[in-house]
């Protein structure tokens, strides 16, 4: 009966070769840029610039907007990072994960992840993608929008257009590289040059005139040439 059990996991393979193969590409790309990102999230020093943004999004009122959950670093971040009585509203449709989990567990895991988050610090899951999620929204004017979720051209214009019709105050969002050439095209025809950049981490608002907030431009975002 060993053949037999060994051609149900073959027959186990093909069916999920899929998953498999993606799976198999995903630890290549992530295992080479290391230094880049984490397993698709963002760099220890973009955490850094992130968490500035989020206490320049608290001169403003309203909630702050992450579209791209994915297993919910960067909401923890923000989350950490923010007053606890600003909402925070995170949005997920599952449709990718490094790990090639199901859409299924791929939320299963993501929910339990931000447990504690979401009992404690004011944030609420969306789960569906960023057009349904634009469509519904009916809250007053996010302090800042964090965009990390498609990264064509065409997904990335879609947040961008949203988020500079309501005039979010802060907008900042990941991947502004050569590797996603959709993401730089969508940011520099939206902002024509004026964003600040950290590692890949992008971000637009307009500086207030203080001292501290010249010093801390020029300290940590080098400026994105024109
Ligand atoms: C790069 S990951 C987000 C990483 C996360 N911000 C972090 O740094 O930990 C992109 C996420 O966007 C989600 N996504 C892709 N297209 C989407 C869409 N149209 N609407 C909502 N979420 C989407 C994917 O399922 C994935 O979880």
């Amino acid at each position: 009966m060993k053949w037999l059990s060994s051609f149900q996991r073959i027959s186990q393979f093909v069916r999920n070769r899929h998953l498999i193969s993606s799976f198999l590409e995903n630890q290549e790309l992530f295992h080479e840029s290391e230094e880049e990102s984490l397993w698709g999230s963002v760099t220890d020093r973009e955490e850094e610039a992130l968490k500035r943004l989020v206490q320049r999004a608290a001169l403003h009122p309203g909630p702050i907007i992450e579209i791209g959950t994915l297993f919910g670093l960067t909401t923890q971040l923000i989350a950490s990072a923010k007053e606890p009585t600003r909402k925070l509203i995170t949005v997920d449709n599952y449709s990718w994960n490094p790990f090639a989990l199901s859409p299924k567990h791929h939320l299963k895991f993501t929910h339990r992840a931000l447990r504690t988050c979401k009992h404690l610090c004011n944030v609420e899951i969306f789960d569906g993608d960023n057009v349904t999620f634009y469509s519904q929204y009916q809250g007053e004017r996010p302090s800042m929008i964090f965009i990390d979720a498609q990264h064509t051209y065409e997904g990335v214009s879609i947040d961008l257009n949203w988020a500079v019709e309501r005039n979010i105050p802060v907008i900042c969002g990941h991947d502004y590289s050569l590797r996603w050439p959709g993401v730089m095209r969508a940011v520099d025809e939206c902002f024509t040059g004026k964003i600040r950049l950290y590692e890949s981490l992008w971000s637009h608002f307009e500086p207030s005139d203080t001292r501290a907030e010249r010093h801390e431009v020029a300290e940590a975002f080098t400026s994105h040439p024109a």
